[in-house]
């Protein structure tokens, strides 16, 4: 049987079972943690078994994961009916559909604490963990494949365990993790990780070999990644951050290489790390949770020297340059437990600079990251507000409008709050770059109008901010037209004022 050479504690071969059989450990009610993360690492057959079975069969699972599912698993699971509650992060559109018409719970979680809030009981516990495997090893460990998630912590914590041994997987990538599980409070401690190159715990998962129920074999690769090209906008993005970079440098308060890097996925990212690679930095360092293509551009080009992240989700042209050569990688990446890739404790010490998406922002400063005109979900705050609440500098980037012009990405107010105006240092559209840093409300208002808003919107804002001044307070609304332009573009179709 293929891949039956990749278990090599050999008292495990005689748990290798059919995914229909496996399934029989998945029952009605089951709270199944998987792994997966950013589209990466995710098991496969059981859960695509699992959703064929549900269109006959009909079950509720509360899924639990690292965060988003590649292969449209969580459309295909939702698709028969087969998910009651999921947590803490997805991107699927047709799950993303059943969650706001009200037929998923979706409890979107910062993506550090789901495993520590499952540890200390404040969440159900697993009854089934479903965990992709690259390998196991003689002495019994479990070898992630492109992302560690919460897989550590699913094993660890759950009733019954289902191992998929994933043949797609290169074997070269066995030795990039590194398995560090926090102790139970109070006999924690803190986290001895001091650089973010810094290796802490074993290169796999540990596990009673008499814990696993099943092993099944999966020969379904990971989604390909596409990538996308940066525009005119993503680049003036890209150009405004990276200028600040260079005076943060020449003024003396970032060191040269700017301290490790937290950056978003998608196209802003890519456009900003683009711009990396013709700036003056060099010996860039990442402690981030996905490393996309861009990642290893700058590590081919020699800017950046050391990536650690939680999960690699790369195009297949990237895939076959990085795998086909590891050798040359292997000391240059970690994949980490997103437990520590997203570590607050971490974050803060290690004096991150987070570059996150933010759908739109307030003339505050204030961020929606999740909620179309605050209501509808669009994917889930992910990694951001473990990144945005404890980094050196928060930055959020967004270009000033969406859908053509009729959405102003700069509002009164914004529908949903994933990050407060307590939090955020740094706004930038592709019009310009905002520094909020030390400035009150009253005078965040006026630089984030005047920089950051489309030349369209700028006039109806600084209207309504002179409005609401007239009304006193420190931070100053005026409460019946805070969301009328929300309320404007759910009935025009519009944000701009007739
Ligand atoms: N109101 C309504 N819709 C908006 C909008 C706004 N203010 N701003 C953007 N959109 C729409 C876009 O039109 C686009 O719609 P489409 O899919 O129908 O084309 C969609 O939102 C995505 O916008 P896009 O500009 O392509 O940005 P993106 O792909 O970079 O995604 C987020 C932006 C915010 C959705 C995404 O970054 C995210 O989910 N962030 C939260 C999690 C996170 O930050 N993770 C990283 C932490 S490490």
């Amino acid at each position: 049987m293929t891949g039956l050479d990749r278990i090599r504690f050999l008292p495990l071969h005689d748990k290798v079972v059919s995914a229909e059989k496996a399934l029989e450990l998945i029952h009605d009610g089951d709270v199944v943690g998987m792994s997966g993360f950013g589209g990466a690492g995710e098991a496969k057959t059981m859960p695509l078994a699992l959703a064929e079975y549900a269109k006959t069969h009909p079950m509720k699972i509360t899924l639990a994961t690292g965060a988003s599912l590649g292969n449209r698993i969580d459309g295909k699971l939702s698709e028969s009916g087969a998910i009651e509650r999921r947590y803490p992060y997805q991107a699927d559109p047709i799950l993303r559909k059943a969650i706001n018409a009200g037929e998923v719970m979706y409890i979107d979680q910062h993506l550090s604490e789901m495993a520590d809030n499952i540890r200390h009981k404040n969440l159900a516990g697993i009854n089934v963990a479903i965990v992709a495997a690259t390998a196991i090893t003689e002495d019994g460990q479990i070898i992630p494949t492109a992302s560690c998630g919460n897989s550590a912590n699913f094993i660890e914590m759950a009733d019954r365990v289902i191992i998929e041994i994933d043949t797609t997987i290169s074997p070269v990538l066995e030795g990039v993790h590194d398995i560090y599980v926090p102790k139970t409070r109070p006999n924690r401690g803190p986290i001895p990780l001091i650089q973010s190159s810094d290796r802490i715990g074993s290169i796999g998962i540990h596990i009673a070999p008499e814990k696993i129920a099943a092993i099944v074999m999966n020969e379904i690769p990971d989604t390909s990644f596409g990538m996308d090209q940066p525009d005119e906008d993503t680049l003036a993005i890209a150009k405004h951050l990276i200028h600040f970079f260079e005076q943060e440098v020449a003024l003396g308060r970032l060191p040269e290489n700017l301290g490790p890097l937290q950056s978003g996925v998608g196209s802003v990212a890519n456009a900003v790390f683009a711009g990396f690679e013709h700036s003056s930095f060099s010996n860039l360092q990442m402690y981030s949770e996905v490393l996309q293509d861009c990642t290893f551009q700058l590590i081919d080009s020699g800017k950046m020297t050391f990536a650690s992240g939680c999960s690699m989700t790369l195009t297949d042209a990237c895939a076959a340059r990085v795998l086909g050569n590891f050798d040359q990688y292997k000391d240059k990446i970690v994949l980490r437990p997103q437990e520590i890739s997203n570590n607050p404790e971490l974050i803060r010490r290690l004096g991150i600079i987070a570059i996150n998406t933010a759908l739109e922002f307030d003339i505050y400063g204030n961020v929606n990251s999740t909620h179309v005109t605050g209501t509808k979900m669009m994917n889930g705050i992910g990694g951001s507000g473990d990144f945005t609440r404890h980094a050196h500098i928060a930055i959020f980037v967004t270009k000033s409008y969406a859908k053509g012009g009729a959405i102003s990405s700069v509002v009164p107010m914004v529908g949903h709050t994933d990050h407060t105006d307590h939090d955020v240092d740094i706004l930038v559209t592709e019009q310009g770059l905002a520094d909020l840093r030390g400035l009150a409300p009253r005078e965040r208002a006026r630089k984030i109008i005047d920089i950051c808003a489309h030349p369209d919107y700028r006039d109806a804002l600084n209207d309504y901010y002179d409005r609401a001044c007239q009304q006193g307070g420190q931070t100053p609304h005026l409460l019946r037209e805070a969301l009328s332009w929300h309320a404007r573009f759910e009935e025009l179709g519009t944000m701009k004022i007739a």
